[in-house]
């Protein structure tokens, strides 16, 4: 372990409480692999209900998290509407740390752990609080959206949240309620690039990237294409908006599970962070995965071993300033607030192969 104590055994009472997990997660997982995870997972499963704990898992966990100890799994969207209506003791965040600080934000009475606190996310370092009043100078009486990924502390500054499921929803929104024909939509230009295709309200965007997603291009495409012409090919929205105009289908992670779940193509491709797959892939028996992805860093901190350490030990609590944390639960709230669409939304594609000029701060 990580602490230099003995490894937690591989039992036959482990192997009997971790079996149904085993079934689902082994077309992904070695049986050497899962000798190795099986006592954690099963550990982790105990202290969950010794201390009362959830754990939310993204969909960027690998497998054995996802499918083994996540209680409630899904989009930044699911996560964030989870934490809110959770009544556990401790929230264990397998995801990033802007996704903790979301949870601690709803949840400013429970603790709120996360694995590992270096796992960033380069969206939310993109931009800081104080860069936020410089747009509002600059743009006054124009609503702000801010992406999830970003700090509580820009969350703050802002007017409203949203993620990639619900942008289109949330900039038309708060455009009529405001009365303007323009917003602002922050930190990811890719994103606010491919929103701006899907509305007619005009969008001022930063120029904030994930570094996971803007290194697909076209050429990655048409590659695709031509290897697999059978293959649905769907696009997060963070990617380049070239990517998204020749794929098949775009949305947020929980949009994309979704259309495998229901259209169960013969052979998909997921252009988006390489553990996405694998889940959906343990769900999909049917459906052939082909796998170009890139990694996300910050996702792949977080590990069994750490989120076993991090129940056992209550670490890393995450903490976030309470006036900090009052004004960035209204913007998270005022998101959650809004009517939950009745699928997970899909950006239209025919929309989105037409040019639409957003203007970058
Ligand atoms: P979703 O909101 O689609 O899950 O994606 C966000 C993301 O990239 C998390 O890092
Ligand atoms: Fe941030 Fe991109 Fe990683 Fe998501 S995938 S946490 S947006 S860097």
């Amino acid at each position: 372990m990580a602490d230099g104590s003995t490894p937690l055994a591989f039992s036959a009472a482990v192997e009997a409480a971790t079996s149904p997990i085993w079934d689902k997660v082994k077309a992904r997982v070695t049986p050497l692999e899962w000798r190795l995870q099986a006592p954690l997972i099963a550990a982790i499963n105990d202290l969950k209900r010794q201390k009362n704990a959830v754990i939310l898992a993204h969909n960027y966990m690998t497998p054995e998290i996802f499918h083994g100890v996540g209680d409630f799994v899904g989009d930044s969207l699911g996560l964030a509407r989870e934490a809110a209506r959770s009544d556990a003791a401790i929230i264990v965040q397998a995801g990033v740390l802007f996704m903790a600080e979301t949870s601690k934000v709803l949840c400013p009475d429970k603790t709120v752990l996360i694995p590992d606190p270096l796992a960033g996310c380069s969206l939310a370092a993109s931009i800081t609080g104080a860069d936020v009043r410089l747009i509002r100078q600059r743009h006054p009486g124009l609503p702000i959206v801010a992406y999830v990924n970003t700090t509580a502390e820009v969350k703050a500054e802002v007017d409203i949240c949203c993620t990639s499921a619900n942008a289109v929803q949330v900039v038309e929104q708060v455009a009529r309620e405001w009365g303007v024909n323009r917003v602002v939509l922050l930190p990811d230009e890719f994103l606010a690039r491919n929103v701006a295709r899907q509305t007619e309200i005009g969008i001022i965007a930063w120029q904030g990237r994930c570094e996971v997603h803007e290194r697909f291009d076209a050429a990655d495409i048409a590659e695709l294409r031509a290897a697999y012409p059978g293959a649905d090919i769907l696009a997060h929205p963070e990617c380049p908006t070239e990517v998204l105009e020749a794929s098949d289908f775009a949305g947020s992670t929980a949009a994309m599970t979704d259309y495998v779940m229901h259209r169960k193509p013969r052979q998909v491709v997921l252009i988006t962070e390489c553990s996405m797959a694998d889940n959906v892939a343990c769900d999909a028996p049917e459906t052939e995965f082909i796998r170009p992805c890139n990694l996300c860093p910050h996702m792949k901190r977080i590990s069994l071993e750490n989120i076993y350490e991090a129940l056992l030990r209550d670490r890393y609590e995450v903490t976030v300033d309470a006036d900090i944390a009052a004004r960035a639960r209204l913007a998270v709230q005022r998101m959650i607030d809004m009517p939950p669409l009745a699928v997970p939304a899909r950006y239209d594609l025919l929309k989105a192969r037409h040019h639409v000029d957003v203007e970058l701060i």
